[in-house]
């Protein structure tokens, strides 16, 4: 069967992805450093950085759009003896209050928007962290090869959405440099650049 979106590859394929992003491990030392308690993992799919950061002893929570990534993240928690306050949402309108978490985390989530979906999601991040409270995220880069694939259809300036196959119909703004570090302007930006680990994509850590 044709896997097209996030929902079916969790419910078709678990686990999409296995391994944690190794900088999430880094985040977690640093966050137990400064008193971190409370973290959010934004689009936490089938729960890789749940079980790592819960396991680790953070209070974690988790939100996605996707029923099957939740369901497999509390499945995979559970085998391992841990648990996490499990969402389905919108990552546009978070359900907490402000200053609720010490920490979000969001690996490959934030640049499924249009632009505005984008600065609308940072605004909830913003919200929902406390004061000085770290924002560790991983986002693709924009690159311009995309302009020139026909699969791809360019609705506003760097925002495209897929025609055909995975994730058609989803719109991804991927930033440059610069409009990543314009648009992270209510936060202070510690570190921004190439993700090592994944060099088609942007890795920043940011402070409330
Ligand atoms: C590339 S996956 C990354 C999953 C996870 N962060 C990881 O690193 O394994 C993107 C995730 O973003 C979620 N997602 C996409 N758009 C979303 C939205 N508008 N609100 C909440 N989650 C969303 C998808 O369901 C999917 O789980």
């Amino acid at each position: 069967m044709e896997i097209l979106d996030w929902d079916s590859a969790y419910r078709l394929r678990p686990y999409v992805e296995n391994q944690p992003h190794p900088e999430v491990g880094l985040m977690g030392s640093l966050f137990a450093k400064h008193g971190v308690q409370r973290v959010l993992d934004l689009g936490c799919g089938d729960g890789r950085h749940l079980v790592l950061l819960a396991a680790r002893g953070f209070q974690v929570f988790g939100l996605d759009r996707s029923f099957w990534g939740l369901r497999r993240s509390a499945e995979w928690l559970q085998r391992e003896g841990l648990s996490a306050g499990l969402v389905q949402g919108e990552m546009t309108c978070l359900p907490w209050p402000p200053g609720f978490f010490d920490a979000v985390i969001s690996i490959q989530v934030i640049n499924h928007n249009r632009l505005s979906g984008m600065i609308r999601t940072l605004e909830e991040v913003h919200r929902v962290l406390r004061e000085a409270g770290y924002f560790y995220g991983t986002l693709a880069r924009f690159n311009p090869a995309v302009l020139e694939d026909p699969r791809h259809e360019v609705i506003e300036p760097r925002t495209f959405v897929r025609l055909e196959g995975f994730e058609k119909g989803i719109p991804h703004h991927n930033p440059t440099e610069v409009e990543l570090d314009t648009l992270l302007s209510s936060f202070d930006v510690l570190t921004l650049g190439e993700d090592t680990f994944e060099p088609s994509y942007f890795s920043f850590l940011a402070q409330k």
